[in-house]
């Protein structure tokens, strides 16, 4: 017996401004995370995409090693401003080019292209013009997205509309620790309400203009723990539930807010936008690392902490605690909200201090048993009747972690920043084992 079907589909995700360095080149635009990276402070230790894995020139090399991982699948996204420099009307041919050869490459490989329209690149153009708290952003969004599937939709058929709109409304908006790093509720609110409009305008745009597409989205869903049982606590882990989870899922599945925090979006809200928002779903991507542990706190904007994890806690270099069982709830969970929507773990994986030993070779057993436990989860839930039909590692290569720079390494391959060298962990032997045998168990036996 294996532990996942054949027909299971198995991938690695990644994302534009991780990996493709080359972030002036070839009429490419700036975006929010370059200006972001450029600015003193933002960044662990100054670091900046502007190289980052250089894999606009070393994609070939970077499919070989999906190719020799075995994945049916590759997730990557479309910088923004690569394809349209200034966010809206022209677009750039090089930056075209560039995505027509890695999906041609993909398809030669036996890959199918997962394609997502927006990974955080926001163009800085249209940042300039007020960024995701501007409706219009929302607008130009379904404009860039009808032009790229305008190219690619031949041969790319699965497209997510968004990754994590989540994460950027709150690590862009509310906390200011990620581009383009403003802190402010009000601010938060607009952007949150105008991603989820992105979003609906998207889906209607394309499902209009193309037929044969799979749509979906991608959100980051943890559970959230109160750290006392008292009221004060629960209080803040129901507002970050809302915050973090709610805000990205309700007004996509049922066309409205959660009800704690549904006044807030009163100015933002137009006639008729709700009814755009809840666009029926081809699939749900589920990006799930760990849960939050949150606590009331009355001196922040929000009224709320996050707590980090006990020191006894096991965790990974993120500082996230491990926690698998999160994931089976997340998904049993998540069956019940999405009615029959399949689901795919669009991303899962973990950063740990890898060691390079004598001969460079990486044995990151830490990262295999994390992968290992994760996907018994995968399975456990699957059991239980959650329909998840893929599962993607996050990620091929060691890459530019957002404002943790290149500390933070999450790859199945390691790269070394100085000599761009590539080189596969033992965690890429035991994922391609994986995926051969379909079984947990086997491939742990060969790790
Ligand atoms: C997710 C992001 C992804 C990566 C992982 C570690 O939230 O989508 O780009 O940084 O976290």
């Amino acid at each position: 017996m294996t532990d996942f079907p054949a027909d299971f589909v198995w991938g690695v995700s990644s994302a534009a401004y991780q990996i493709e360095g080359a972030w002036a080149e070839d009429g490419k635009g700036p975006s929010i995370w370059d200006t972001f990276s450029h600015t003193p402070g933002r960044v662990a230790r100054g670091d900046t995409g502007d190289v980052a894995c250089d894999h606009y020139h070393r994609y070939r090399e970077d499919v070989e090693l999906l190719a020799g991982l075995g994945v049916g699948a590759y997730r990557f996204s479309v910088s923004w401003p690569r394809w349209l420099p200034e966010g809206r009307g022209r677009v750039n041919r090089a930056g075209r080019d560039f995505y027509d050869e890695l999906v041609d490459e993909l398809l030669d490989r036996g890959i199918e292209p997962w394609l997502c329209l927006y990974h955080w690149d926001l163009p800085q153009a249209l940042q300039d013009a007020g960024g995701w708290e501007a409706r219009d952003t929302a607008l130009h969004y379904a404009d860039y997205a009808a032009s790229v599937l305008s190219v690619l939709g031949d041969r790319v058929r699965r497209v997510a509309m968004f990754n994590e709109p989540n994460a950027a409304a709150v690590a862009g908006y509310l906390l200011g620790i990620q581009a383009p790093g403003t802190s402010d509720l009000t601010s938060f609110v607009a952007a949150s309400h105008h991603l989820n409009l992105a979003t609906g305008l998207g889906l209607q745009r394309l499902r209009s203009e193309r037929s044969g597409l799979s749509l979906g989205t991608i959100v980051n869903l943890q559970p959230i723990v109160p750290e006392r049982e008292d009221e004060e606590d629960r209080r803040a882990a129901a507002v970050l539930d809302a915050f973090w989870n709610a805000h990205h899922v309700d007004p996509l599945l049922y066309g409205r807010y959660p009800e704690l925090t549904a006044g807030m979006f009163d100015d933002v809200i137009r006639d008729g936008d709700l009814e755009t928002i809840a666009q029926p779903l081809d699939w749900f991507g589920l990006n799930h690392y760990s849960h939050h542990r949150v606590a009331a706190d009355p001196a922040s904007l929000y009224g709320l902490a996050l707590v980090p994890p006990s020191d006894d806690a096991e965790t990974t270099a993120m500082g996230w605690e491990v926690v698998p069982d999160a994931l089976f709830d997340q998904l049993v969970a998540l069956r019940e909200k999405l009615g029959g929507v399949p689901i795919y773990v669009t991303e899962n994986g973990a950063a740990f201090r890898d060691r390079v030993d004598d001969r460079g070779e990486v044995h990151d057993q830490a990262r295999i048993d994390y992968l290992a436990r994760y996907l018994r989860a995968v399975a456990r839930a699957r059991d239980a009747g959650v329909d998840v039909r893929g599962y993607f590692v996050w990620t091929l290569l060691d890459n530019f972690e957002w404002h943790e720079g290149y500390a933070k390494r999450f790859g199945l391959v390691r790269v070394d920043f100085e000599t761009q060298e590539r080189r596969p962990k033992a965690s890429y032997d035991w994922y391609r084992r994986m995926i051969e045998t379909r079984k947990i168990e086997d491939a742990a036996e060969a790790a």
